[in-house]
């Protein structure tokens, strides 16, 4: 089977992920993908990094266009991050008639609409599993699983650094100054903390929740942004009290005038699951009007949390742009002849 060729951008924390888990999981992956899926190229500034982490089985360079321009990629995974050179590789890649996936939440909620436009006129894909709350598949649960539904809302806990804090800060009295230290230490934190604690990476998330829940626009500029800036250690413990927990939410709803964007902290019942997420970790309730309300937990960032989102985004990529009939493979990830290697 012919493989499909990628370039990866950026091979940081989650490309080294993505990197690792499509070659430790490969057989899986060709075979849910229907061919297989391979690196061919990567680009990062650091040449001597990627060449570490590749072992010589992939072109390296520190030139992410030359990657763009390569007739032979089909994909260009960009895992740079921002608007900048981010934007110009997004935006050159759909040009060149390449499908893009990519991790860029705040990228996507900014210039979103613009992307999108430019990829449906080529006719090609940009796929962002890993943008929104890194593992859990909440843009594949809105778009595929819950697709009969009519969304009535989506509230979650979509950002680590800023759940992180406030676990620490309520289990172990520590400052918060201390917390997001430590929340940067262990690499949750964005290049930019400001972004974390002031609410604007879950507000890149909840916009993009609300596009895909909704069928709306890409609008961060109509979100409404509180972080946990002005919280307290006394508001923590006073809400415990009162049977409390603070969580920053990041809320989509279906109102009688339009939809409602917005994130905040929220005093949110102990005794509720979503009260109990501690630590990094996300979650996301999704209420639709067939199915009622669903709960999606697990790690919202680091590297093969992420990557697990990347390489879904790969497969169905792969999956969608194997036209000839040779290749095309049913949306479930297996193939007639697997069924027979299938324990009974
Ligand atoms: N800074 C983000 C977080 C990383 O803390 O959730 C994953 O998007």
């Amino acid at each position: 089977m012919k493989p499909i060729n990628v370039g990866l951008i950026g091979i940081g924390t989650v490309g080294g992920g993505t990197w690792t888990v499509l070659n430790r999981n490969a057989e899986e992956i060709t075979r849910r993908a229907g061919r297989p899926i391979r690196i061919t190229a990567v680009a990062d500034k650091n040449v001597e990094l990627a060449k570490q982490v590749t072992g010589g089985m992939a072109r390296v360079t520190d030139d992410a266009f030359s990657l763009v321009n390569d007739p032979e990629i089909d994909i260009i995974v960009e895992l740079i991050g921002g608007y900048g050179v981010a934007k110009e590789v997004v935006m050159l890649s759909i040009a060149n008639g390449k499908h893009v996936v990519t991790a860029n939440k705040a990228l996507l909620a900014v210039h979103g609409t613009e992307i999108f436009t430019a990829a449906q006129q080529k006719g090609v894909m940009v796929a962002f599993e890993a943008a929104v709350a890194g593992g859990i598949p909440i843009i594949k649960a809105l778009r595929e699983g819950l697709t009969a539904n009519r969304i009535e809302w989506a509230a979650g806990i979509i950002n680590g650094t800023t759940n992180f804090i406030l676990s620490e800060m309520r289990d172990k009295g520590l400052s918060f100054d201390d917390v997001l230290k430590e929340a940067q230490r262990l690499g949750y934190a964005e290049a930019d903390p400001t972004f974390d604690i002031e609410g604007v990476d879950a507000a890149h998330k909840a916009t993009l929740i609300a596009s895909i829940a909704y069928g709306i626009p890409v609008q961060f500029d109509k979100a409404y942004v509180e972080g946990i800036t002005k919280l307290e250690a006394s508001d923590i413990k006073y809400a415990e009290q009162l049977g409390y927990r603070i969580k920053l939410l990041g809320i989509a709803k279906r109102r009688e005038k339009g939809i409602e964007l917005r994130v905040h902290p929220t005093l949110i019942p102990a005794k509720r699951l979503i009260a109990n997420v501690e630590g990094a970790m996300n979650a996301v309730v999704v209420k639709g009007d067939a199915v009622g309300a669903t709960l999606y937990y697990g790690k919202g960032a680091g590297a093969e949390p992420t990557a697990s989102a990347v390489i879904a985004d790969l497969v169905d990529v792969t999956r969608l742009a194997t036209a000839d009939a040779e290749h095309r493979v049913p949306h479930l990830a297996f193939q007639p002849d697997a069924m027979s290697s299938l324990p009974v």
